[in-house]
């Protein structure tokens, strides 16, 4: 058998490239050398997602994104986190090994504080335990199944070192129980910009979506924020974040060309954006057709899960056993 390569994602609604080019394609490539584990984090969305009928959405359109983007079913192991029953009893267990001094240097859980102490408050006004214990959560998920490898962005590179932490505390108290995992951190050659230029984020309203109407996909491209330069004048690609989108999109050999158009004039951004808009939605007509269908056929969605949670518990049984059966918990 493979080796196992596993991520999940928390429902926290529809994908945009920079979520496409940062970690749906790299975890998807992935599959060539490893046995891929794709996992919906609804226990983690509930840490901050109160609402059921958003949350139940949202995993059901986080679920059609992967299916559509290529997730194969039957190559892969897909399932939704809280189809597992076992991961919160194994979260406890590894809870017991997890140092609290940890847990409070965890950035989520760093940032609620030091935003409280700002605004003069109590330094854990607004903060639920469950947020506390996040990081305890995802290592049950990488722990549970074995997992070699965990690609991830860089901002759970932090969640990755403590999972290692954490396998090791139980592995020095009881002997090599648990398989340390190596986080594959998707760094610096994905930062990917937004409309606005920083980095594509749905919290800075920037994003170009893969799954929205055709109208909104062109509409948030003509907003890629460019300077006053005209067409004739020459510009630098290499600072040029219309440019840098056009990049991951077009050939290598148009890009060639329109590189040469900024070096030496010629490069038209209103031309240009439109270009971008229909490379992007031709690159995704297939994606976006499978994700209609799918997101109308939720019974097939629910099949796809239960029975990738059926594959991820069998996986995941004899390392829950040993850990059990190692802590005297048999
Ligand atoms: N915390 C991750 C995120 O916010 C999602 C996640 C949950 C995860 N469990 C995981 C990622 C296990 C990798 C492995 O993106």
């Amino acid at each position: 058998m493979k080796p196992i390569s596993l991520t999940g994602i928390k429902p926290t609604g529809k994908p945009h490239i920079g979520n496409y080019l940062g970690m749906y394609r790299p975890a998807l490539d992935l599959m060539k050398k490893y046995q891929g584990m794709y996992f919906v984090a609804d226990y983690h969305a509930l840490t901050t997602m109160h609402d059921p009928e958003t949350l139940k959405e949202l995993v059901y359109e986080v679920a059609a994104s992967w299916l559509a983007l290529g997730l194969d079913p039957d190559e892969a192991i897909f399932f939704r986190q809280s189809d597992v029953p076992e991961i919160p009893e194994f979260t406890w267990i590894l809870s017991c090994f997890t140092s609290k001094g940890l847990l409070n240097r965890a950035h989520a859980y760093k940032a609620s504080v030091d935003e409280n102490l700002a605004l003069g408050r109590d330094p854990d006004e607004g903060i639920n335990a469950g947020l506390y214990n996040y990081p305890v959560l995802m290592a049950a998920d990488i722990l549970m199944y074995g997992s070699d490898v965990v690609p991830v962005g860089l901002d759970q590179k932090q969640h990755i070192e403590i999972t290692r932490d954490i396998a090791e505390a139980f592995n020095r108290t009881y002997g090599p129980v648990l398989k340390v995992p190596e986080g594959i951190i998707q760094d610096s050659v994905m930062k990917i910009p937004g409309v606005d230029g920083q980095k594509m984020s749905k919290s800075y309203n920037n994003t170009i979506p893969i799954f929205a109407p055709e109208s909104e996909v062109k509409k948030q491209v003509m907003r890629i924020v460019t300077d006053s330069k005209r067409p004739e004048d020459p510009k630098d690609p290499d600072d040029n974040t219309l440019f840098t989108l056009l990049s991951f999109f077009v050939s290598a050999e148009r890009l060639e060309q329109i590189k040469r158009l900024f070096i030496h004039g010629g490069a038209a951004y209103g031309e240009l954006k439109k270009e971008l808009a229909v490379t992007i939605l031709t690159h995704f007509t297939e994606a976006r057709d499978r994700y209609t269908a799918l997101m109308n056929d939720r019974a097939y969605i629910d099949k796809v899960l239960q029975e990738g949670a059926r594959k991820a518990r069998e996986m995941g049984q004899p390392y829950l056993s040993a850990a059990r059966k190692a802590t005297g918990i048999d």
